[in-house]
């Protein structure tokens, strides 16, 4: 048997799909979530998806006693470390939640682990450590930075793994940058379903390819872009989820602490990934140019190098195979 590993936020969307790609090579999963941001039936649609099961403790991070006695009862190897909340615009209205519920969270769990000699852990950062004042493509060793609560707790909780490993060099730790992952599993039946009307560009358009909102609003058209929309680096899921894996077995094999780019290294405007979806839902899609959104870049790209050189890993998936994915699972469960 393979190691048993820890996922944190395994029923969310990128949870889910390295819960799925974990299972099917292999490993033993342990899942905790505190439903915050998912819903307890995805977890049996990964049980339905991999035809294998798993341990499962509904609990907040934020109980150290409760995520405690999930070591005690599991001899768990490494941990993927997804949960956490994670949209921009709701932390800068509850700065405190914020802070609290992901650093606090990520304290306490880095707290059991220590308690139980836990030191590998893969930890779901976000390319937006790079700010608004590097220059595209983001290479890893660039200065980080962020503009809102939610990035300057992605900014920190790096800094405290990377200080828990100056501290004991024991610790194996991967900062994973995710670019922008949409896409869903091939499957339809896990994918991305965020609570009330949604931030990001995919879950939107797909309100409005079901007809449940009336149109899709473009936050500017006049960036210095090819066709004047937000340009970004837009990866499939399961591509995202195939480089835990790698970054994984890249922790359970080596000792430090390496952030890497998960990204394709190619850049998408908001109407190419609009026409792409209205490909794969087969109608057009109505939409209207608004002003600028507020703490929003022209364009964020990665340079995929690391990835590639230290975990053997690209991403596969084209736009066209995201959006008809994306949809697949849309049109059966909004
Ligand atoms: N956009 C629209 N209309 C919408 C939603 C988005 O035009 O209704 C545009 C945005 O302006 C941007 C692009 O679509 O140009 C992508 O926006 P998303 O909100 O989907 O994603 P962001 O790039 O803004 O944010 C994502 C993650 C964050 C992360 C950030 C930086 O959601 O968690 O990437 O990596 F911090």
């Amino acid at each position: 048997m393979k190691e048993t590993i820890l996922v944190t936020g395994g029923a969310g969307f990128i949870g889910s799909h390295t819960a799925v790609e974990l299972l099917d090579s292999g490993y033993s999963v342990v899942i905790v979530d505190n439903f915050s941001n998912s819903k307890p039936e995805v977890l049996d649609k990964i049980r339905q998806i991999t035809g294998k099961d798993f341990k499962f403790y509904e609990e907040d991070l934020l109980n150290l006693d409760g995520i405690s006695k999930i070591f005690d009862e599991n001899k768990i190897d490494a941990v993927i470390h997804f949960a956490g909340l994670k949209a921009v615009g709701e932390s800068v209205e509850k700065p405190v939640e914020y802070y609290h519920n992901n650093i606090t969270g990520s304290l306490m769990l880095i707290k059991a682990m220590k308690k139980h000699g836990c030191k590998k852990i893969v930890f779901s950062s976000s390319a937006t450590v790079y700010g608004v004042n590097n220059p595209v493509p983001f290479v890893e060793d660039m200065p980080t930075s962020a503009t809102n609560p939610y990035g300057y707790t992605k900014v920190m909780i790096e800094q405290i793994l990377r200080d828990v490993y100056v501290s004991d060099n024991e610790w194996s730790v991967s900062l994973l940058r995710y670019f922008n992952p949409i896409g869903a599993h091939k499957s339809g039946l896990i994918g991305e379903d965020p609570n009330g009307i949604p931030n990001n560009l995919l879950p939107y358009i797909g309100k409005v390819a079901v007809g449940q909102l009336p149109q899709l609003n473009v936050f500017g058209d006049d960036y210095d872009t090819p066709d004047g929309t937000g340009v970004r680096d837009y990866i499939h899921v399961c591509d995202l989820a195939s480089g835990h894996l790698c970054a994984l077995k890249y922790v359970l094999e080596n000792k430090g602490v390496e952030a890497v780019n998960l990204g394709t290294g190619k850049g998408s405007s908001v109407l190419d990934v609009l026409h792409s979806f209205e490909k794969a839902c087969g109608k057009e899609l109505p939409y209207e140019i608004k002003p600028r959104r507020a703490g929003d870049i022209a364009t964020c790209y990665a340079n995929t190098d690391k990835a590639k050189r230290l975990f053997g890993w690209e991403a596969k998936h084209s736009l066209d195979e995201m959006t008809a994915d994306g949809w697949n699972f849309i049109k059966n469960n909004f």
